[in-house]
């Protein structure tokens, strides 16, 4: 599947969504705003696409794993609403907006945005693992920062927040190559 062709209408265990756009794609999978009965969600399609940085197990089984751990840890992720394991599709609760990475993009980020990000890395550094920290896989409900993929990974210096990811939450060299590789800038 392509980005251009949107499913007008996804299922999960037998339930019909509607889908109104796509929110954003990974190297996970394709997130799906999508419809029910007028309320509205997340919807992530699983992809097998090849990524040429990243060595991939079964994807939907670590999703669900990293999920419970996060969740566990007491981590701001989106509910877990459903799952169809054989369509490879998790029905995550909706955080409306926009993610950090658009915040950066338009000089928007706030001191207390940074604030809960290094809190957020200090603790999880303390049980042994690091997020997937660049800033599409963060956006803010009522004064909270949420992860919104539930990836989390055994914690190397190399990827932690101060190391890596803290280079993509401000408008750095590095970040403008990757919004211009985007067609974002
Ligand atoms: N629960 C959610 N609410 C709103 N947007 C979301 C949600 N989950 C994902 N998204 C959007 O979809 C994009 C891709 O989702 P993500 O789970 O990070 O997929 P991947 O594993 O492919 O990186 C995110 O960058 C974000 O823009
Ligand atoms: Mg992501």
């Amino acid at each position: 599947m392509s980005a251009m062709d949107v499913p007008a209408v996804l299922r999960v265990n037998g339930k019909e969504y509607a889908v109104l756009r796509l929110l954003g794609k990974g190297k996970g999978g394709y997130t799906w705003l999508a419809e029910r009965d007028g309320a509205r969600y997340a919807l992530k399609q699983i992809h097998h696409e090849p990524c040429d940085y990243y060595q991939f197990g079964d994807k939907l089984a670590a999703e669900l794993r990293d999920h419970q751990r996060l969740s566990a840890l007491r981590v701001p992720i989106p509910a877990l609403l459903d799952v169809d394991r054989a369509a490879e599709r998790l029905l995550k609760e909706l955080i409306p907006g926009e993610t950090i990475y658009q915040l950066v993009l338009r000089d928007a980020l706030e001191p207390w945005h940074l604030e809960q990000v290094r809190s957020l890395s200090g603790a999880l550094r303390a049980q042994g693992l690091n997020l997937d920290w660049f800033p599409t896989n963060f956006m803010c409900r009522d004064g909270t920062l949420y992860y919104v993929d539930y990836e989390c990974n055994g914690y190397m210096d190399q990827w932690s927040f101060e190391e890596w990811g803290v280079r993509y939450w401000s408008r750095t060299p590095d970040f403008d190559a990757y919004a211009k590789e985007h067609g974002d800038l």
